[in-house]
């Protein structure tokens, strides 16, 4: 298979040192030096979380896996959920929500823009026998980041028990799991965490707890009880209800302390200048972000195709002519945009200076005259 330079909204690219990790000797997933090890990956995931009263898990699965588990966990006692989208992925909880017959409201925003804190009031208010908001904070889908801060504020004042989906921003975005009370947060391995896929770090509030407990729901390794009781009586030597992938936990445990030795506010300043230099290269190239800047992630950036070379022809071009892999518009925005992953490992000046650089080549080659944007960009980040 033909290698690309991954700059997809995930999976990113992986450093070699946290690949060594999973080329090491394979361990056994239980036993006291897997349980200290398994325990220092929690703390250290609860410290990216920033949370100490919650409980934290990492599920072996995809960051869906994640969040199916929350969604139906919280969905005892035939509890109405307020489903929040703005784009792929939050409809994509819609799907699994109806799969279990969840009773539900949703409230839908433009694919492109932010959502509105004052609108989820407005559902809440109307309908107060909503228990549960879901949430996702960074729209891969589209590059908008929702304002998780207010939502969750919003979600406290009306006691509903808010979900976030933040699998494209833990550890590329502010998150304050205590300070701003979130219910359960979900993310994945590999995106900012710079891992590969296969683990879903969860968190769990006491408040979240609470209405688990009060509904019994089927299920057994989706369900979040399940794994709360396996961390109570077998915390000892097997703290969780299956084969864990030892390999990959090395892996996370190491990219999380290399996140927390750079420190949490410096990686996501990191992941924002990155993010801004970029879009302001592309302005510069005649490429208009899909997103205006107070509204987008620091962490993915969709790009609406040139005036004269559509999304998709740029997409290809990156592909076939400078082995770039970029990803495309999803369902209505198919052909529309293409989409710039910066996270983690690449979100870096070393890892999106060859994307700017084969941008110009590309539109040069197709007869556009442009305006430069390396420099820029160099200059931006201060090099
Ligand atoms: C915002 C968001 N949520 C959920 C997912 C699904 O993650 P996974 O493919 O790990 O299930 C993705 C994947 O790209 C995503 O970007």
């Amino acid at each position: 298979m033909k290698r690309y330079r991954l700059r997809i909204p995930g999976p990113v690219e992986i450093a070699s040192e946290t690949l060594a990790e999973m080329a090491a000797p394979l361990t056994a997933h239980y036993g006291s030096e897997w349980v200290e090890l398994y325990t220092e990956t929690l703390e250290l995931c609860k410290r990216i979380w920033r949370t100490e009263r919650g409980t934290a898990f990492l599920m072996p699965g995809p960051g869906s896996a994640g969040m199916e588990a929350a969604i139906v966990s919280l969905s005892g006692e035939e509890r109405k959920f307020l489903m929040l989208t703005n784009g792929f992925f939050g409809d994509r909880w819609i799907r699994v929500a109806r799969s279990y017959e969840i009773p539900l409201a949703v409230l839908e925003g433009e694919w492109g823009r932010a959502l509105d804190p004052d609108a989820v009031e407005q559902a809440l208010k109307r309908d107060r026998t909503i228990r549960v908001v879901v949430l996702v904070h960074g729209e891969t889908s589209t590059g908008v980041l929702n304002p998780l801060r207010e939502i969750a504020a919003v979600c406290r004042r009306y006691e509903a028990i808010l979900i976030v989906d933040t699998v494209a921003t833990l550890g590329g975005e502010e998150i304050a799991f205590d300070e701003w009370g979130i219910g359960i947060g979900v993310s994945a391995s590999q995106k900012c965490l710079g891992c590969p896929p296969g683990l879903a770090p969860i968190a769990i509030s006491p408040e979240a707890w609470a209405l688990i407990e009060r509904g019994r729901v089927p299920g057994w390794y989706l369900n979040l009880r399940t794994w709360r009781e396996y961390a109570r009586e077998w915390g000892s030597w097997h703290p969780h209800p299956v084969t864990m992938p030892t390999g990959l936990m090395r892996a996370l445990r190491r990219t999380m302390a290399e996140i927390l030795d750079e420190g949490l506010d410096r990686c996501v300043a990191r992941h924002m200048e990155v993010a801004r230099a970029l879009r302001r290269s592309l302005l510069l190239l005649g490429l208009e972000p899909f997103v205006s800047d107070h509204e987008a992630m620091n962490t993915v950036t969709a790009v609406k195709g040139h005036a004269h070379l559509p999304a998709s022809a740029i997409a290809r071009a990156l592909k076939e002519e400078h082995q770039i892999l970029v990803g495309g518009g999803l369902e209505r925005l198919a052909g529309q945009i293409f989409r710039i992953g910066h996270m983690g490992p690449t979100a870096t000046y070393e890892a999106m200076l060859p994307v700017v650089l084969a941008l110009e080549q590309v539109l040069q080659k197709a007869g556009i005259a442009v305006q430069l944007g390396a420099g820029p960009f160099a200059a931006a980040l201060g090099r």
